[in-house]
């Protein structure tokens, strides 16, 4: 038995008179995808904001590779990778110093920084683009750019936020085959969507939540 990276167990968190989650639970094992499938206002962005640390549960617990995401956060913080629906780059940079400004925050060295960014660069196809402002950038470009950020820290645990949506098809599998090929070097992904496709392709498991419930759980084809 192995126990699981990601661990919720009857979270909750209410906003106002808005149970935004009403008793969460799910898990998911290390490498895997977990899907995180449900319509607008589901809950899905507040319990990716509860996993990364920035908002605490009001009940409940919440664990990844053990540690609880309140008590642990700082610990946790250097393990997880975000990446939103809303791309969090500057505009005023380059790509480069982009990726370069991540690395600091996650107190890498000038040296490894520079070599982590160029590798981002070249896996994510920015390289040609890597010296010009964000501004110039195209949304497919951004995007890329933003889930590139997100793994400058090496974190073990990635979190994305509906990372395609507002996406064209083409720029959608791009960003597809990236996140499959992060899993393949050993990423636990959680994923949230509104797209059944997206969760069919990528997710190992997909979890349904609507109005802060899970009301199905399973792989894609159950
Ligand atoms: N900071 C907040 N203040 C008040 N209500 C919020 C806040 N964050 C989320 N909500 C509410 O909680 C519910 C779930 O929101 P959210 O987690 O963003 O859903 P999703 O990401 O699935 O669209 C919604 O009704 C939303 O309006
Ligand atoms: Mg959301």
């Amino acid at each position: 038995m192995t126990t699981p990276m990601i661990e919720v167990r009857a979270v909750t968190k209410r906003f106002g008179s808005i149970d935004a989650l009403a008793g969460v639970d799910l898990s998911a094992d290390a490498g895997t995808v977990l899907g995180l499938l449900g319509p607008n206002g589901a809950g899905k962005t507040t319990l990716v904001r509860i996993l990364a640390t920035l908002l605490r549960p009001d009940s409940g617990l919440a664990t990844i590779a053990g540690y609880d995401v309140v008590r642990h956060a700082q610990r946790l913080r250097s393990m997880i990778g975000l990446a939103g629906q809303y791309a969090a780059v500057d505009e005023m940079l380059t790509g480069r110093e982009n990726l370069e400004l991540v690395g600091l925050l996650y107190h890498v060295g000038k040296a490894e920084r520079r070599r982590r960014a160029q590798e981002v660069l070249e896996r994510f196809s920015l390289t040609e683009a890597a010296d010009r402002q964000v501004k110039t950038y195209s949304g497919g470009m951004r995007r890329r750019l933003d889930l590139g950020a997100s793994l400058v820290g090496h974190p073990s645990v990635l979190i994305l936020d509906e990372p395609t949506t507002g996406l064209d098809p083409r720029t959608r599998n791009e960003l597809w085959t990236l996140i499959e090929d992060l899993v393949t070097d050993g990423t636990t992904v959680v994923l949230t969507t509104q797209y059944l496709e997206e969760a069919e392709r990528l997710a190992h498991r997909i979890v349904v939540i609507d109005r802060g419930r899970v009301v199905a759980a399973g792989t894609a084809d159950e």
